[in-house]
């Protein structure tokens, strides 16, 4: 088949967890039209990059992917550019990349079969607008779940404007998407198979709506009503603002007993002069006060974080704060980046940009601390019997990879066991990356 009429597909999803429910979305709507999913290996009329905007030299690569795509006899399938480059770049899409045939952002994926349709009569198709009504009211139900651990999007785009940061252009306005729709989602989604759900949003903490009383309530109240549901095991949310960070959701992470030990709360800089200048709205101190709320009510909590060094005008003095921070924090896991200007963002003009070998010198540094600490965290599970949720193949013969409470990957030898599985593990070393063991014979019998 060509790409006049396209019938095999294939959605390759780049950046955050929030792309991958996008894509999950996008392959089931585009099911819902008839068409299949490509298998691996085999050719696909119609490709949908679903981009990511938030790494340096972002749209350079997404130009460099689409360049490669071919089919086997030489021929370009039809593409579609997804995602935050196609919200960020828009119309030079088309310019620079002729043989793209489709622009779509991440607010309006749910109208792709109209674009579709437009570009098999050869014209260009371009919908990079934020529309009012939902794309969430018009996808298709979920469908079946091939993995036992499911996104769902509660949550989406960003009012808080932090000055190195792209996503409030790209993913828009802050939304919640309405209780009814989000408990219907997961039901569907644990009627599917699912025994995880990962409640996801840029600001997912910063999620309010009315329940089905009509009573206003925050994250916590979502997450207490879908503890109600049986057959989902396990519930985890990411990413939250400190500022977000509420009593309530607190409390909820000493009482509700599927939710699972572990936050992702990034901190970005240990310095308040430039948690200032980066417009963050929180300082040191104040992140630090919530960390010991949380392990207050949930002693072995597992903390992890995000972390920019290098952001303009960050003096060795700010980065040295930044590892105390750190050091204080004492993280299970955390992400750190250099920092990278991003065009349209304030910080991308702002004087005394930090010279390259200072931020890698800083990044080293840092990324030396957070692995020694992750280690430690990891180290503390050896001989312990733990529990894991069985997500996926591993590379050796029979083996599974499962994930913990604390979200660590373990690695276990059993033949018997499936994806999607619950089971005890008696952990017997540990990685800085991960942890090995063995299938509890005694709690499994
Ligand atoms: N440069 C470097 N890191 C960035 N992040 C976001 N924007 C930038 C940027 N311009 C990091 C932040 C954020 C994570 C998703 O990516 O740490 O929390
Ligand atoms: Fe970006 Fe800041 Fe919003 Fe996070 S809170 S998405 S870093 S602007």
């Amino acid at each position: 088949m060509n790409k006049a009429d396209p019938k095999k597909f294939r959605v390759k999803s780049f950046g955050c967890q929030m792309n991958v429910y996008d894509g999950e979305r996008m392959n089931e709507m585009l099911v819902d039209q008839g068409m299949t999913r490509a298998d691996e290996g085999e050719d696909a009329d119609l490709v949908v990059l679903n981009t990511c905007h938030i790494r340096e030299k972002a749209a350079e690569k997404v130009y460099s992917d689409i360049g490669r795509l071919r089919k086997k006899d030489g021929s370009t399938p039809m593409i579609a550019v997804a995602g935050c480059v196609a919200q960020a770049e828009g119309k030079e899409i088309s310019r620079r990349a002729p043989t793209v045939d489709i622009v779509v952002g991440p607010q309006a994926y749910h109208r792709l079969p109209e674009l579709i349709a437009r570009a098999k009569t050869g014209r260009k198709a371009l919908d990079t607008d934020m529309p009012a009504n939902s794309k969430f009211d018009v996808l298709p139900v979920r469908q079946k779940q091939a993995r036992p651990n499911a996104f769902l999007t509660v949550q989406e785009g960003c009012d808080k404007f932090c000055t190195y940061c792209v996503v409030p252009y790209t993913r828009g306005a802050e939304i919640s998407r309405p209780w009814a729709d989000l408990i219907d989602e997961a039901k569907a989604l644990v009627d599917g198979g699912a025994k995880e759900i990962t409640l996801l949003g840029q600001n997912v903490n910063a999620w309010r709506g009315a329940d089905q009383s009509g009573k206003d309530r925050g994250l916590d109240g979502l997450i207490r009503a879908l503890d109600r549901i049986s057959g989902l095991e396990r519930i985890r949310y990411t990413t939250s603002h400190p500022n977000d960070m509420t009593q309530e959701l607190i409390e909820a992470h000493g009482d509700v007993a599927k939710l699972m030990p572990y936050l992702h709360l990034p901190v970005q800089s240990g310095s308040n002069a430039i948690l200032k200048a980066m417009n963050r709205s929180h300082t040191t101190e104040s992140y630090l006060t919530i960390l010991e709320r949380v392990r207050h009510v949930r002693p072995d909590i597992a903390i992890s974080g995000d972390f920019i060094v290098g952001f303009p005008g960050e003096s060795d003095r700010d980065f040295e704060d930044t590892l105390e921070v750190v050091r204080q924090a004492n993280y299970s896991q955390a992400y750190s980046f250099k920092y990278s200007p991003r065009a349209g963002t304030p910080a991308a003009t702002m004087e005394d940009q930090i010279a390259p070998e200072i931020m890698n010198e800083r990044l080293q540094r840092l990324q030396a601390l957070l692995n020694e600490q992750q280690h430690a965290f990891n180290r503390q599970a050896v001989g312990r019997t733990t529990q894991a949720l069985l997500e996926r193949k591993g590379k050796l013969d029979g083996q599974l990879v499962g994930k913990t409470p604390w979200l660590q990957s373990v690695h276990i030898i059993a033949p018997d066991l499936a994806i999607g599985d619950m089971v005890d593990v008696d952990i017997e070393s540990a990685g800085p990356n991960s942890l090995a063991g063995r299938l509890n014979e005694r709690i499994a019998a």
